[in-house]
């Protein structure tokens, strides 16, 4: 692997350069300066948030555990990396710079935060400063020109070889997870210790994690966000959503699967159908898809699921137009994915900036791009029956279309999400998610 990503390195490099050289020729700019980041303390006491390292800067590299650093780039020259290694007796100090990239920069250690201002542009007014309020340095300001960060989030999409490598890797890691998750579903495990057989297999602190695990059984599975672990198991566990990814250098997988237990055929018919609907949407991840387009064609598909299992009598498109759709379907399709799970830049209408607003009556979408070669998002529809959408329902007209005996005996099982990442191909999409479970089995 390690191979692999050496060889794609450059050209990874290669483009980061040239993206930035016409982000920085926008803003009239002649440095383009990363922060790593600093730690955030809680209120009143002195132990930090989890760090959570710019994704501006493990763009450049491979690096996630570097607060207090800092990358330079200027056109045309080596970029520069000051590289914070502090005295420190009570942490762990990062590494010293090690692997395939190191060779692409020129390195500066430095042992205090402060020494970094000696190595960093003295133009400040000439820098395009990226980072957060808290890892202002002297007169070094995060000032995140607009014309720079748009640039280098609508490029963002379209990830490079060396970006795809790492993705892959990403998938493959959450996948094994998920299949050990899978196994002590089975065996009946609580959550809380279907979390802990994820975390063996995945073999990252829930820290590293891109996003906190979704570890649900039975009605748990209808709160979108479910993030408690009971710790005791339920006397019977019949369905089990799981939405969990992994970080490889700061890459991220977001994966959900949902299992029905041997005694909920029921559910395994309404997940099957689904799960085919979910790799029907995947196969229109071509270049030219409008992203909103698919989410709404989601709609009325999963309206017609409903229809066909006889959970409501109205056609598809009267319940796509009334918004009962969006009572068992309330989130979006998905999202862009990369650096960051919920990357930046699904709205962007150029490279400019400007928004691609969502299709009226979707507030939660979290993409309006058109697909193309390079882009990586992922494909998540779900049926879910939830208390609140369901009660607000049975106080509107449309209640009477509703097979509410139907509909009421499903709470029990919660919901269902699939959740594949897939990048756009120039012919064929490709599976990160799917490649990665077929490789495993
Ligand atoms: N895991 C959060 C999401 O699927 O977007
Ligand atoms: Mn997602
Ligand atoms: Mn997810």
């Amino acid at each position: 692997m390690t191979d692999l990503l050496a060889k794609l390195y450059p050209d990874h490099l290669a483009t980061l350069k040239q993206r930035s050289d016409a982000a920085l020729a926008k803003a009239d700019c002649d440095h383009l300066v990363v922060a790593a980041g600093q730690p955030r303390l809680q209120f009143l006491d002195d132990r930090p948030y989890p760090f959570a390292v710019n994704p501006h800067f493990k763009h450049w590299l491979p690096v996630t555990r570097a607060p207090g650093s800092w990358i330079v780039y200027t056109p045309g020259q080596k970029p520069r990396l000051v590289y914070l290694q502090p005295r420190d007796y009570w942490h762990v100090v990062p590494d010293a710079p090690a692997g395939y990239w190191v060779e692409h920069f020129d390195i500066a250690i430095i042992r205090k935060p402060e020494e970094a201002l000696a190595l960093l542009p003295t133009a400040r007014e000439r820098s395009a400063v990226i980072g957060e309020d808290n890892a202002a340095l002297g007169n070094m300001l995060p000032n995140n020109p607009p014309e720079v960060l748009n640039h280098l989030h609508w490029h963002r999409a379209y990830k490079t070889d060396y970006e795809l490598a790492m993705m892959r890797v990403a998938s493959r890691l959450g996948v094994r997870a998920h299949r050990a998750a899978e196994r002590a579903f089975r065996a009946g495990a609580s959550e809380y210790d279907i979390n802990t057989a994820y975390l063996n297999a995945v073999h990252e602190t829930e820290n590293e994690l891109p996003y906190t695990n979704i570890i649900a059984l039975n009605q748990h599975g209808a709160v979108l966000h479910y993030m408690d672990l009971n710790r005791a198991p339920p006397a019977h566990s019949n369905s089990f959503v799981i939405d969990a990814g992994a970080n490889f250098h700061g890459y991220a997988s977001d994966i959900t699967r949902t299992h029905a237990s041997k005694q909920a055929g029921e559910f395994q018919d309404l997940i099957d159908a689904v799960d085919a609907a979910q790799q029907g949407f995947v196969e229109k991840v071509q270049k030219g898809t409008n992203y909103a387009d698919l989410h709404v064609h989601a709609h009325h598909v999963l309206a017609c699921i409903l229809r066909e299992q006889g959970f409501i009598r109205m056609s598809a498109e009267a319940a796509v137009a009334s918004g009962v759709s969006g009572v068992f379907f309330p989130h979006g399709l998905g999202h862009p994915i990369g650096l960051q799970v919920h990357d930046v830049g699904g709205f962007q209408k150029d490279e400019s900036g400007g928004t691609i607003a969502r299709p009226p009556g979707h507030p939660h979408l979290r993409m309006t791009r058109t697909l193309e070669p390079r882009m990586v998002v992922t494909i998540e529809p779900g049926l879910y029956f939830i208390d609140m959408l369901l009660a607000e329902l049975k106080a509107r007209p449309e209640a009477k279309d509703i097979a509410w005996d139907k509909v009421d005996h499903f709470r029990q099982y919660g919901g269902i999400r699939i959740e594949d990442d897939v990048a756009c191909g120039e012919t064929a999409p490709e599976n990160l998610t799917r490649d990665a479970f077929a490789a495993a089995a």
